[in-house]
Order: C-alpha cells, then structure tokens, then sequence
C-alpha cells in the first residue's frame, strides 16, 4: 500500500497561511507586497507558467505585474527593463521566466538581479547560503519539495536521497537541501554509471529528469518515497512526470502523481519566496 502525496491539497494549506502572512506584513508595513513577473517571447508553456504565477498572486494578496517583451528584444533592451524593475521600491520580487530567446545571455540578465529581489534563489549569494546553511531564498520546486516531505512527516535525517537530475533549478539545490537535512545524498546524471543500482539504493528517490516515465519499476526499492518533479507529455499526448507512476507506485510508501504533486507546489513556494523576500527587506 502506497501514500499518495496531494500536493494540491498541501498547496492549498500553504496559500491560506501566506495569505495570512500577507495580510500580517500589509497590516504592520500599511504597503502591499510585489512581485514583477518578466518574460520574453511567446514559448507557450511559459506562457501557462506565467498566467498561473500572477494567479496565485491573486489568491493570496500580492500584487503583481506581468512585463511581456517580443522574442526578438536584444539584451541592451530587455537588461534595462530589468535594471528599471530593481530600483523599483514597489517591487520586492523579480522573477524572469526562463527560458530566454535564444539569442539572450540569460546568465548576464538574471546577475542584474540583487539576492533580496531573487524570488527564484538563482543568484550566487543565494545559492552560496544554501550551500553555507544559511537562511536564503531557496530556488521554488527543490523547497516546495521538502515541504512536502514535512507535510508528511518524513524524516530525512540518515535516509539515502537519491536525486536523479543536475539542474541548476532543481537538481543542485536539491541536492543540497536533502544533504541540509541530513540526508546521504547521491546525485545521479545522464554520465552516471549503473543508474538502476543507484537508484535502487534510495530510500528517498527525487526524479527530475524531464523524460516521460524514465524512472521504472525495476529502478525502485520497495517502500521508497518517490517524488516526480517531471511535466511531459506521453505518447498519447497526457501530462505525465518523469516516474512510470503506474507501475512503480505499488512498490512505494509514498508517491508523488503528476499531475496534483510537485507542480502546485512550485507555484506556492514562489509566493513564499516573495513573501520572504519582502519581509526580510524591512
Ligand atoms: N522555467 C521553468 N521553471 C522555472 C522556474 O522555476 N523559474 C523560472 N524563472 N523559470 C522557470
């Protein structure tokens, strides 16, 4: 028998308290809490990730503003724009949609941006305190990740993690949150040697690969906990994460699905995040 973890519904409890935290930081500072989303070209899942950002500002209070720049901006241009945002006092997060067009320094953009603004945690200060253990804004997905594993009162602590996928975005900060909380962290990529052995030794199995179904039934311990931080598309064309959820979800305790698992975490994480950032600017 496996646990289904419903990040929807773990979402939707963390949006009622950073609601209240909202209204708490409105009530005490008289000023509201903005977050400028910045995105460049039309690539339509962004464009499904931004329209959903600006609605959870919606539902918890923050004001936000959606800044939409063509795909063909040059880098002087869209740099500028980013630069205007920082100095803006009414903004205390900026969050730029990645991926950038093609021909954009997104490294050289995203450095414009200062920690205290960073709601993604991208930037190097943020990610040298991770690093550190230092209280930092922690990059979205990875933190909405060990809330989740809170939520069900998973203990970390002595458990083999094994993180397949070494993004910057997911798999790195991960990586090093599970090590934070005193995990025995193994983190595994498209060079690793024996992948099924090494995945087969984890207690805790984080997949965020961006494959569909990559992680299989034969790749997974029974009684692991397995959080799918995969969105793709099947052969019929369905939403599906980076497990085989299917057929590896009997030989959990936990599993996340896909979709209503890791997805309305991120989202979440980012109104903490820029909730964070606003109050640790006063
Ligand atoms: N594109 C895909 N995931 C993310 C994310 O977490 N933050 C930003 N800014 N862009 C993304």
């Amino acid at each position: 028998m496996y646990t289904l973890i419903d990040g929807k519904n773990i979402a939707a409890q963390m949006r009622l308290q950073i609601k209240r935290g909202v209204d708490a930081y409105r009530q005490k500072y008289n000023r509201e809490i903005g977050l400028a989303v910045v995105m460049a070209g039309d690539n339509p899942a962004s464009q499904v990730y931004v329209r959903n950002k600006i609605k959870a500002c919606e539902e918890v209070g923050i004001n936000s503003a959606n800044y939409c720049y063509p795909e063909i901006i040059s880098q002087t241009e869209l740099e500028k724009h980013i630069k205007n945002l920082v100095a803006d006092d009414g903004y205390d997060g900026i969050l730029v949609q990645l991926p950038l067009p093609a021909h954009i320094n997104a490294t050289e953009v995203l450095k414009l941006i200062p920690a205290e603004k960073d709601v993604d945690g991208f930037s190097a200060e943020n990610i040298g305190k991770l690093c550190a253990g230092e209280e930092s804004i922690v990059a979205c997905t990875p933190n909405g990740v060990m809330k989740m594993l809170e939520h069900c009162n998973i203990n970390v602590a002595g458990k083999r993690a094994v993180v397949v996928g070494r993004s910057n975005i997911v798999g790195k900060p991960m990586a090093m949150l599970l090590l934070n909380a005193s995990a025995t962290v193994t983190v595994c990529h498209s060079k690793t040697e024996n992948l099924r052995e090494e995945c087969l030794n984890a207690d805790i199995l984080v997949a965020a690969i961006g494959k569909a179904k990559f992680i299989t039934a034969d790749m997974v311990k029974k009684g692991a906990i397995v959080i799918d931080v995969g969105m793709n598309r099947d052969e019929n064309g369905k939403l599906c994460g980076d497990v085989d959820f299917e057929n590896v979800k009997e030989k959990c305790s936990f599993i996340t699905p896909v979709p209503g698992g890791v997805g309305p975490m991120t989202i979440t994480m980012l109104m903490y995040n820029t909730l964070q950032a606003a109050v640790l600017r006063r």
